[in-house]
């Protein structure tokens, strides 16, 4: 069974593989892209890759109702704990075999605070590697760094990277990281949530398809791409 990607809309995703729905940065109240509502997304499982409220945003809400187990690293999971969500801690360069597959948190340049103020750790990038051998990599919030040379030499299938510039990478640098990680395919996020960081998904996605190897796919919030 091949893995389902979904994109609610800026840096909220999901993941469905081997019949488990992995919420990824559940962000839906306040976010004027977002397809779906925090009421009625699913999840068996969230992954938060840092503190910032555009990316923690629902998480304890969706948690709560559904249940859903959260995974981020220890900083965040602690907080998380206090309110009484179930999470699991990992941190960056650590993976786990979960029932979803295997989840590495990787390195991001970011930042991390908590929306109360809180400490939130060090903001991770995932890279998932499912039961059936694919490999996905969501950069999440980051600006470009060399490392994802790296990650690339993972033999990614699938790489979700922000293109909305100001807050992460823009175009110029998130088509530099295409050509680092040299993904089979690669999905935009970060982008057109808000005039700061308005961009032209399809301009970035001809340039991927003149320059690299990979293949753009360009979503509307609550479209979806299938390995
Ligand atoms: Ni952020
Ligand atoms: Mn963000």
């Amino acid at each position: 069974m091949s893995a389902k990607y979904i994109w609610y809309g800026h840096g909220t995703s999901g993941l469905e593989t081997g019949g488990y729905k992995v919420l990824i940065d559940p962000f839906f109240t306040d976010n004027p892209a977002a397809s779906t509502t925090a009421e009625a997304v699913e999840a068996d499982f969230i992954v938060v890759s840092h503190g910032h409220g555009d990316h923690i945003g629902d998480a304890v809400a969706v948690a709560k109702r559904t249940g859903a187990l959260v995974i981020s690293n220890f900083e965040i999971t602690n907080w998380l704990s206090v309110q009484g969500v179930e999470a699991h801690p990992q941190h960056i360069g650590g993976g786990f075999n979960h029932p979803f597959g295997y989840l590495k948190l990787t390195h991001a340049l970011h930042g991390s605070g908590l929306p109360d103020g809180s400490y939130g750790g060090n903001p991770a990038g995932l890279l998932l590697t499912t039961n059936d051998g694919e490999k996905i990599y969501l950069a999440c919030d980051t600006g470009l760094f060399a490392s994802m040379k790296l990650i690339g030499e993972e033999g990614v299938d699938l790489a979700v990277l922000p293109i909305g510039d100001n807050f992460t990478m823009g175009p110029d640098d998130a088509l530099r990281a295409v050509k680092m990680v040299q993904p089979k395919h690669v999905i935009p996020a970060h982008y057109n949530t808000w005039p700061v960081i308005e961009q032209d998904p399809f301009a970035w996605a001809e340039r991927v398809e003149d320059e690299t190897d990979a293949k753009a796919h360009v979503l509307k919030p609550g479209e979806s791409f299938s390995l």
